[in-house]
């Protein structure tokens, strides 16, 4: 399965994959992932990873749990080098659009309270603040906010 959009392809992550997303995710979050964290995310049955290729170059990845009516997302990330170019809202798009084929009546995901980029991108695609989780990031103390958007 390989989905076009305007300016990158979409598909399932590969674990021939893998590399180029641990670099994405280093390069984008305090606290990254491991490479563990990811190949236990690949062998997950309701988990699924898409990644987005600009060309032959993995420029981003989105990472989903679907479950009994709700969708989850867990993990967005974009290579700092390509962003504010549609990317995120590319995968998001194809992640939304899954959702609604399988009848998905919640998409729900948690958010660093203090990170104004991606707050702004759900907030473009309707989500809303429905939650905060005080002190949630560990390491510094910050608070979670829960997003969801319901269809
Ligand atoms: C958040 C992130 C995924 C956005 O990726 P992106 O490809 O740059 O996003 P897009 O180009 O699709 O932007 C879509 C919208 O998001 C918002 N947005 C994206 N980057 C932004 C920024 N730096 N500041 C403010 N708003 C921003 C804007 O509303 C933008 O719409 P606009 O272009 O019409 O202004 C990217 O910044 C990233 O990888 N950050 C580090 C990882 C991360 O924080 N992930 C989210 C965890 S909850």
């Amino acid at each position: 399965m390989v989905m076009t959009y305007d300016k990158v392809n979409i598909a399932p992550m590969l674990a021939e994959d893998l590399e180029a997303v641990l670099q994405i995710e280093r390069a984008s979050f305090v606290a990254p992932w491991s490479q563990q964290m990811f190949e236990d995310e690949l062998r997950l049955s309701q988990s699924q990873t898409f990644v987005a290729k600009n060309e032959d170059r993995i420029v981003g990845f989105i990472c989903f749990w679907t479950l009994p009516g709700e969708l989850q997302i867990l993990n967005i990330a974009v290579d700092p080098s390509v962003r504010k170019r549609g990317i995120a809202s590319d995968l998001l798009r194809i992640v939304l659009n899954l959702a609604e084929e399988k009848k998905v009546r919640e998409i729900t995901l948690e958010s660093r309270a203090s990170n104004g980029a991606a707050l702004s991108l759900y907030r473009k695609f309707g989500f809303q603040i429905c939650g905060r989780r005080k002190g949630y990031y560990h390491e510094e103390g910050e608070d979670a906010l829960l997003l969801i958007l319901r269809r």
